[in-house]
Protein backbone atom coordinates (compact mmCIF):
# COMPACT_ATOMS: atom_id res chain seq x y z
CA UNK A 1 0.00 0.00 0.00
CA UNK A 2 2.67 2.35 1.12
CA UNK A 3 4.65 1.54 -1.87
CA UNK A 4 2.09 1.98 -4.46
CA UNK A 5 1.32 5.69 -2.56
CA UNK A 6 4.32 6.35 -3.15
CA UNK A 7 4.99 5.20 -6.67
CA UNK A 8 1.75 7.32 -7.53
CA UNK A 9 2.94 10.57 -5.61
CA UNK A 10 6.11 10.21 -8.07
CA UNK A 11 4.33 10.03 -11.27
CA UNK A 12 1.66 12.76 -10.02
CA UNK A 13 5.27 14.89 -9.05
CA UNK A 14 6.55 13.84 -12.57
CA UNK A 15 3.61 14.67 -14.48
CA UNK A 16 3.56 18.19 -12.85
CA UNK A 17 7.18 18.63 -13.39
CA UNK A 18 6.73 17.88 -17.48
CA UNK A 19 3.88 19.71 -17.64
CA UNK A 20 5.77 23.32 -16.14
CA UNK A 21 8.70 22.42 -18.55
CA UNK A 22 6.28 22.32 -21.46
CA UNK A 23 4.62 25.58 -20.30
CA UNK A 24 8.02 26.91 -19.79
CA UNK A 25 9.33 26.05 -22.92
CA UNK A 26 6.01 27.90 -25.03
CA UNK A 27 7.24 30.95 -23.17
CA UNK A 28 8.92 33.03 -25.62
CA UNK A 29 11.50 35.54 -24.59
CA UNK A 30 11.02 39.01 -25.47
CA UNK A 31 14.33 39.71 -27.29
CA UNK A 32 16.03 43.22 -26.89
CA UNK A 33 19.00 43.58 -29.08
CA UNK A 34 22.50 45.41 -27.92
CA UNK A 35 25.00 46.50 -30.49
CA UNK A 36 27.56 48.86 -28.61
CA UNK A 37 31.57 48.18 -28.41
CA UNK A 38 33.14 44.82 -26.80
CA UNK A 39 36.44 45.00 -28.98
CA UNK A 40 38.88 47.84 -29.98
CA UNK A 41 39.53 50.93 -28.09
CA UNK A 42 35.83 52.32 -28.06
CA UNK A 43 34.99 49.14 -25.83
CA UNK A 44 36.51 51.22 -22.88
CA UNK A 45 33.22 52.54 -22.89
CA UNK A 46 31.03 49.45 -24.33
CA UNK A 47 32.41 47.43 -21.61
CA UNK A 48 30.43 49.32 -18.94
CA UNK A 49 27.51 49.44 -21.06
CA UNK A 50 27.91 45.73 -21.14
CA UNK A 51 27.52 45.68 -17.47
CA UNK A 52 24.61 47.68 -16.78
CA UNK A 53 22.53 46.20 -19.71
CA UNK A 54 23.12 42.46 -18.18
CA UNK A 55 21.68 43.55 -14.53
CA UNK A 56 18.90 45.14 -15.84
CA UNK A 57 18.49 42.47 -17.80
CA UNK A 58 18.80 39.93 -14.67
CA UNK A 59 16.30 42.71 -12.53
CA UNK A 60 13.42 42.63 -14.60
CA UNK A 61 13.61 39.30 -15.67
CA UNK A 62 13.26 38.49 -11.88
CA UNK A 63 10.49 41.22 -11.60
CA UNK A 64 8.51 38.86 -13.97
CA UNK A 65 9.74 40.60 -17.61
CA UNK A 66 7.25 41.63 -19.60
CA UNK A 67 3.97 40.29 -18.19
CA UNK A 68 5.59 36.91 -17.12
CA UNK A 69 7.32 36.93 -20.43
CA UNK A 70 11.48 37.13 -19.44
CA UNK A 71 13.84 39.48 -21.97
CA UNK A 72 16.74 38.81 -23.52
CA UNK A 73 19.34 40.69 -24.59
CA UNK A 74 21.11 39.67 -27.88
CA UNK A 75 24.20 40.92 -28.17
CA UNK A 76 26.11 42.15 -31.21
CA UNK A 77 30.18 43.40 -31.22
CA UNK A 78 30.22 47.19 -33.01
CA UNK A 79 33.89 47.18 -32.07
CA UNK A 80 35.07 50.53 -32.74
CA UNK A 81 34.14 51.70 -36.39
CA UNK A 82 30.92 52.42 -38.67
CA UNK A 83 31.17 49.37 -40.48
CA UNK A 84 31.08 47.19 -37.22
CA UNK A 85 28.09 49.44 -36.31
CA UNK A 86 26.21 48.38 -39.47
CA UNK A 87 27.51 44.94 -39.42
CA UNK A 88 25.86 44.88 -35.65
CA UNK A 89 22.82 46.41 -36.47
CA UNK A 90 22.51 44.45 -39.50
CA UNK A 91 22.65 41.31 -38.15
CA UNK A 92 20.25 42.27 -35.33
CA UNK A 93 17.99 43.60 -37.25
CA UNK A 94 17.50 40.19 -39.47
CA UNK A 95 17.16 38.66 -35.72
CA UNK A 96 13.84 38.97 -34.17
CA UNK A 97 14.30 41.63 -31.78
CA UNK A 98 11.75 44.50 -31.16
CA UNK A 99 14.34 47.06 -30.46
CA UNK A 100 17.94 47.87 -30.26
CA UNK A 101 20.15 49.43 -27.65
CA UNK A 102 23.27 51.09 -29.33
CA UNK A 103 25.54 51.76 -30.64
CA UNK A 104 28.49 53.17 -28.75
CA UNK A 105 29.39 56.00 -30.45
CA UNK A 106 27.07 59.20 -32.13
CA UNK A 107 30.19 58.37 -34.97
CA UNK A 108 28.64 55.27 -35.02
CA UNK A 109 25.32 56.37 -35.20
CA UNK A 110 24.95 58.38 -37.50
CA UNK A 111 26.40 55.50 -39.82
CA UNK A 112 24.30 52.57 -38.52
CA UNK A 113 20.66 54.28 -36.97
CA UNK A 114 19.33 54.70 -40.98
CA UNK A 115 19.69 50.68 -41.03
CA UNK A 116 17.49 50.51 -38.32
CA UNK A 117 15.34 53.62 -39.45
CA UNK A 118 14.32 52.02 -42.84
CA UNK A 119 13.26 48.47 -41.05
CA UNK A 120 11.39 50.13 -38.91
CA UNK A 121 13.51 49.25 -35.34
CA UNK A 122 13.32 50.98 -32.51
CA UNK A 123 16.84 52.37 -31.09
CA UNK A 124 17.50 53.57 -28.01
CA UNK A 125 20.68 55.39 -28.10
CA UNK A 126 22.09 54.68 -24.38
CA UNK A 127 25.63 57.02 -24.65
CA UNK A 128 25.35 58.90 -28.43
CA UNK A 129 25.65 62.77 -27.37
CA UNK A 130 26.40 64.70 -30.32
CA UNK A 131 23.62 67.05 -31.61
CA UNK A 132 21.46 65.63 -34.09
CA UNK A 133 21.28 61.40 -33.38
CA UNK A 134 17.06 61.54 -32.53
CA UNK A 135 16.47 63.66 -35.52
CA UNK A 136 18.35 60.65 -38.07
CA UNK A 137 14.71 59.60 -37.77
CA UNK A 138 10.87 58.53 -36.20
CA UNK A 139 12.63 55.27 -34.55
CA UNK A 140 15.75 56.94 -33.18
CA UNK A 141 15.30 58.23 -29.58
CA UNK A 142 18.23 58.21 -27.10
CA UNK A 143 18.37 57.93 -23.07
CA UNK A 144 22.09 60.31 -23.43
CA UNK A 145 21.29 63.54 -22.88
CA UNK A 146 22.74 65.89 -25.69
CA UNK A 147 26.37 67.48 -24.96
CA UNK A 148 24.33 70.69 -25.14
CA UNK A 149 22.47 70.28 -21.89
CA UNK A 150 25.45 68.38 -20.29
CA UNK A 151 29.09 69.92 -21.09
CA UNK A 152 28.29 73.50 -20.08
CA UNK A 153 27.59 72.09 -16.39
CA UNK A 154 31.55 71.66 -16.14
CA UNK A 155 32.99 74.65 -17.14
CA UNK A 156 30.95 76.31 -14.76
CA UNK A 157 32.42 74.30 -12.60
CA UNK A 158 35.84 74.81 -13.52
CA UNK A 159 35.17 78.74 -12.71
CA UNK A 160 33.84 78.35 -9.57
CA UNK A 161 36.81 75.94 -8.84
CA UNK A 162 39.28 78.63 -9.96
CA UNK A 163 37.70 82.38 -10.65
CA UNK A 164 40.85 83.43 -12.41
CA UNK A 165 40.26 81.46 -14.91
CA UNK A 166 40.58 83.65 -18.13
CA UNK A 167 42.10 82.12 -21.21
CA UNK A 168 41.49 78.81 -22.61
CA UNK A 169 42.54 76.61 -24.66
CA UNK A 170 40.10 73.88 -26.21
CA UNK A 171 41.17 70.86 -28.20
CA UNK A 172 38.80 67.91 -29.89
CA UNK A 173 39.38 65.23 -31.93
CA UNK A 174 37.85 66.36 -35.40
CA UNK A 175 37.32 62.84 -37.18
CA UNK A 176 35.08 61.87 -34.44
CA UNK A 177 31.49 63.53 -34.58
CA UNK A 178 30.31 63.48 -30.48
CA UNK A 179 33.81 65.29 -30.10
CA UNK A 180 33.26 67.59 -32.95
CA UNK A 181 29.47 68.23 -31.49
CA UNK A 182 31.15 69.08 -27.99
CA UNK A 183 33.38 71.11 -28.31
CA UNK A 184 31.25 73.89 -29.92
CA UNK A 185 29.13 73.64 -27.34
CA UNK A 186 32.39 73.80 -25.18
CA UNK A 187 33.50 76.88 -27.39
CA UNK A 188 30.13 78.76 -27.15
CA UNK A 189 30.35 78.28 -23.05
CA UNK A 190 33.86 79.98 -22.91
CA UNK A 191 32.79 82.99 -25.10
CA UNK A 192 29.16 82.93 -23.25
CA UNK A 193 30.85 83.38 -19.96
CA UNK A 194 33.12 86.00 -20.91
CA UNK A 195 36.28 83.72 -21.38
CA UNK A 196 39.08 84.53 -23.92
CA UNK A 197 39.09 81.30 -26.11
CA UNK A 198 43.17 81.88 -26.88
CA UNK A 199 43.26 78.67 -29.27
CA UNK A 200 41.36 75.87 -30.77
CA UNK A 201 43.47 72.82 -31.75
CA UNK A 202 42.64 69.95 -33.49
CA UNK A 203 43.68 65.97 -33.39
CA UNK A 204 42.72 62.68 -34.76
CA UNK A 205 41.55 59.89 -32.33
CA UNK A 206 43.97 57.75 -34.10
CA UNK A 207 46.67 60.10 -32.36
CA UNK A 208 49.25 59.14 -30.09
CA UNK A 209 51.52 61.83 -30.17
CA UNK A 210 50.14 65.34 -29.43
CA UNK A 211 53.18 67.54 -28.86
CA UNK A 212 52.99 70.25 -31.84
CA UNK A 213 49.29 70.73 -30.48
CA UNK A 214 50.14 70.73 -26.95
CA UNK A 215 53.61 73.62 -27.98
CA UNK A 216 50.93 75.64 -29.40
CA UNK A 217 48.72 75.52 -26.66
CA UNK A 218 51.33 76.22 -23.63
CA UNK A 219 52.59 79.11 -25.57
CA UNK A 220 49.32 80.93 -25.08
CA UNK A 221 49.31 80.37 -21.19
CA UNK A 222 46.04 79.12 -20.80
CA UNK A 223 44.50 78.69 -17.36
CA UNK A 224 41.84 76.09 -18.73
CA UNK A 225 42.41 73.61 -20.84
CA UNK A 226 39.05 71.72 -22.29
CA UNK A 227 39.73 68.54 -24.08
CA UNK A 228 36.90 66.19 -26.17
CA UNK A 229 38.06 63.53 -27.76
CA UNK A 230 37.61 59.30 -26.89
CA UNK A 231 39.32 57.87 -23.49
CA UNK A 232 42.53 56.69 -24.93
CA UNK A 233 42.95 59.00 -26.84
CA UNK A 234 41.90 61.79 -24.81
CA UNK A 235 43.27 60.27 -21.65
CA UNK A 236 46.83 60.65 -23.61
CA UNK A 237 46.56 63.93 -24.51
CA UNK A 238 46.01 64.76 -21.19
CA UNK A 239 49.03 62.67 -19.68
CA UNK A 240 50.98 64.42 -22.44
CA UNK A 241 50.14 68.14 -21.54
CA UNK A 242 50.94 67.40 -17.76
CA UNK A 243 54.27 66.09 -18.84
CA UNK A 244 54.78 69.03 -20.70
CA UNK A 245 54.26 71.08 -17.54
CA UNK A 246 50.59 72.40 -18.01
CA UNK A 247 49.09 73.17 -14.44
CA UNK A 248 45.95 74.67 -14.97
CA UNK A 249 42.56 73.49 -15.09
CA UNK A 250 41.46 70.81 -17.06
CA UNK A 251 37.95 69.83 -18.27
CA UNK A 252 37.57 66.56 -20.06
CA UNK A 253 34.19 65.64 -22.38
CA UNK A 254 31.80 62.72 -22.28
CA UNK A 255 34.12 60.86 -23.70
CA UNK A 256 36.75 60.81 -20.89
CA UNK A 257 33.90 59.91 -18.53
CA UNK A 258 34.80 56.41 -17.68
CA UNK A 259 37.67 54.82 -15.08
CA UNK A 260 38.79 53.44 -18.15
CA UNK A 261 40.57 56.71 -18.56
CA UNK A 262 42.92 55.57 -15.45
CA UNK A 263 44.93 53.32 -16.76
CA UNK A 264 45.41 56.09 -20.09
CA UNK A 265 46.52 59.49 -18.16
CA UNK A 266 47.53 57.52 -14.78
CA UNK A 267 48.19 59.99 -12.05
CA UNK A 268 47.87 62.88 -14.76
CA UNK A 269 44.11 62.05 -14.49
CA UNK A 270 43.98 63.73 -11.28
CA UNK A 271 41.71 66.61 -10.89
CA UNK A 272 40.30 66.03 -14.14
CA UNK A 273 36.43 67.95 -14.47
CA UNK A 274 33.91 66.41 -16.08
CA UNK A 275 30.11 66.80 -16.31
CA UNK A 276 27.85 63.81 -15.72
CA UNK A 277 24.41 62.77 -16.34
CA UNK A 278 24.25 60.71 -13.40
CA UNK A 279 25.03 60.38 -9.92
CA UNK A 280 25.06 57.05 -7.83
CA UNK A 281 23.74 59.12 -4.87
CA UNK A 282 20.34 59.93 -6.20
CA UNK A 283 17.83 59.07 -4.06
CA UNK A 284 15.04 57.51 -6.21
CA UNK A 285 14.71 53.34 -4.94
CA UNK A 286 15.47 52.15 -8.50
CA UNK A 287 18.89 54.04 -8.61
CA UNK A 288 19.63 52.66 -4.97
CA UNK A 289 18.59 49.27 -6.32
CA UNK A 290 20.60 49.55 -9.24
CA UNK A 291 23.58 50.91 -7.27
CA UNK A 292 23.50 47.91 -4.90
CA UNK A 293 23.30 45.67 -7.77
CA UNK A 294 26.34 46.94 -9.48
CA UNK A 295 28.52 47.44 -6.21
CA UNK A 296 27.85 44.13 -5.34
CA UNK A 297 29.09 42.54 -8.94
CA UNK A 298 31.68 45.09 -9.35
CA UNK A 299 33.17 46.60 -6.00
CA UNK A 300 32.54 49.79 -6.83
CA UNK A 301 29.72 52.41 -7.44
CA UNK A 302 28.48 52.63 -10.86
CA UNK A 303 29.57 55.09 -13.87
CA UNK A 304 27.13 56.78 -16.21
CA UNK A 305 27.62 54.65 -19.23
CA UNK A 306 26.20 51.69 -17.02
CA UNK A 307 23.68 53.36 -15.47
CA UNK A 308 22.41 54.69 -19.16
CA UNK A 309 22.73 51.49 -20.48
CA UNK A 310 20.34 49.74 -17.49
CA UNK A 311 18.10 53.09 -18.32
CA UNK A 312 17.89 51.82 -21.88
CA UNK A 313 16.59 47.90 -21.23
CA UNK A 314 14.77 49.61 -18.78
CA UNK A 315 12.95 52.10 -21.44
CA UNK A 316 12.01 49.01 -23.50
CA UNK A 317 11.15 46.84 -20.75
CA UNK A 318 8.26 49.64 -19.22
CA UNK A 319 7.44 50.23 -22.63
CA UNK A 320 7.02 46.80 -23.52
CA UNK A 321 4.51 46.47 -20.55
CA UNK A 322 2.29 49.07 -21.60
CA UNK A 323 1.94 47.81 -25.30
CA UNK A 324 1.35 44.54 -23.68
CA UNK A 325 -1.30 45.67 -21.58
CA UNK A 326 -3.22 46.95 -24.25
CA UNK A 327 -2.73 44.43 -26.90
CA UNK A 328 -0.72 41.42 -25.99
CA UNK A 329 2.65 41.03 -27.95
CA UNK A 330 2.26 37.66 -29.08
CA UNK A 331 -1.22 38.46 -31.26
CA UNK A 332 0.93 40.52 -33.15
CA UNK A 333 3.67 40.08 -36.23
CA UNK A 334 7.23 41.42 -35.81
CA UNK A 335 7.16 44.68 -37.66
CA UNK A 336 3.85 45.98 -35.75
CA UNK A 337 5.42 44.86 -32.21
CA UNK A 338 8.56 46.83 -33.47
CA UNK A 339 6.41 50.05 -34.73
CA UNK A 340 3.99 50.26 -31.78
CA UNK A 341 7.10 49.59 -29.06
CA UNK A 342 8.47 52.48 -30.87
CA UNK A 343 5.47 54.56 -30.22
CA UNK A 344 5.04 53.32 -26.94
CA UNK A 345 8.44 54.24 -26.03
CA UNK A 346 8.16 57.84 -26.82
CA UNK A 347 4.50 58.09 -25.01
CA UNK A 348 5.78 56.72 -21.74
CA UNK A 349 7.65 58.84 -18.27
CA UNK A 350 10.42 56.33 -16.88
CA UNK A 351 12.07 56.86 -13.03
CA UNK A 352 15.16 55.46 -14.02
CA UNK A 353 18.64 55.02 -12.16
CA UNK A 354 19.14 58.63 -14.25
CA UNK A 355 16.20 60.17 -12.73
CA UNK A 356 12.75 60.80 -14.03
CA UNK A 357 12.94 60.66 -18.37
CA UNK A 358 11.00 61.34 -21.33
CA UNK A 359 10.91 62.01 -24.72
CA UNK A 360 9.98 64.82 -27.28
CA UNK A 361 8.50 64.00 -29.91
CA UNK A 362 11.19 63.47 -32.23
CA UNK A 363 12.88 61.30 -29.66
CA UNK A 364 15.38 63.45 -27.65
CA UNK A 365 15.41 62.95 -24.23
CA UNK A 366 13.99 65.18 -21.62
CA UNK A 367 16.23 64.71 -17.94
CA UNK A 368 16.03 66.71 -15.31
CA UNK A 369 19.27 66.44 -13.09
CA UNK A 370 22.85 67.13 -13.94
CA UNK A 371 25.95 66.98 -11.99
CA UNK A 372 29.79 67.53 -11.93
CA UNK A 373 32.64 65.15 -10.58
CA UNK A 374 36.29 65.67 -10.15
CA UNK A 375 38.51 62.42 -10.68
CA UNK A 376 40.73 62.01 -7.78
CA UNK A 377 43.61 58.95 -8.61
CA UNK A 378 45.02 56.92 -5.78
CA UNK A 379 48.60 56.85 -5.06
CA UNK A 380 48.86 53.69 -7.13
CA UNK A 381 48.35 55.95 -10.32
CA UNK A 382 46.46 52.75 -11.89
CA UNK A 383 43.06 53.75 -9.57
CA UNK A 384 40.63 56.51 -8.65
CA UNK A 385 37.63 57.33 -8.70
CA UNK A 386 35.08 60.26 -9.33
CA UNK A 387 34.31 62.63 -6.67
CA UNK A 388 30.73 64.56 -7.34
CA UNK A 389 31.51 68.34 -6.89
CA UNK A 390 27.74 69.33 -7.99
N1 LIG B 1 29.28 60.33 -25.96
C1 LIG B 1 30.15 59.74 -26.92
C2 LIG B 1 29.54 59.74 -28.28
O1 LIG B 1 28.47 60.23 -28.44
C3 LIG B 1 30.58 58.39 -26.51
O2 LIG B 1 30.14 59.29 -29.20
Amino acid sequence: MRLIRVVISSLVVAILLSASFALAQDVQPIKIGVAVAQTSNVALFGQEQVIGAKIAEAYFNEKGGVNGRPIQLVFQDTAGDEAGAINAFQTLIADTVVGIVGPTLSQQAFAADPMAEQAGVPVLAPSNTAKGIPEVGNFIARVSAPVAVVAPNAVRAALNLDPNIKDVVVFYAQNDAFASSETTTFQSTVTNLGLNLASVQTFQTTDTDFSAQITNALALNPQLVIVSGLAADGGNLIRQLREFGYTGVIVGGNGLNTANVFPVCQQFCDGIIIAQAYSPAAESEINQTFRELYKAEQGKEPPQFSAQAFSAVQVFVEALIRLDNITKLDTLDLATQRNLLNLSVLAGGYETPLGMLSFTPTGEIVQEQFYVAQIKMNADGQTGTFEYIQ
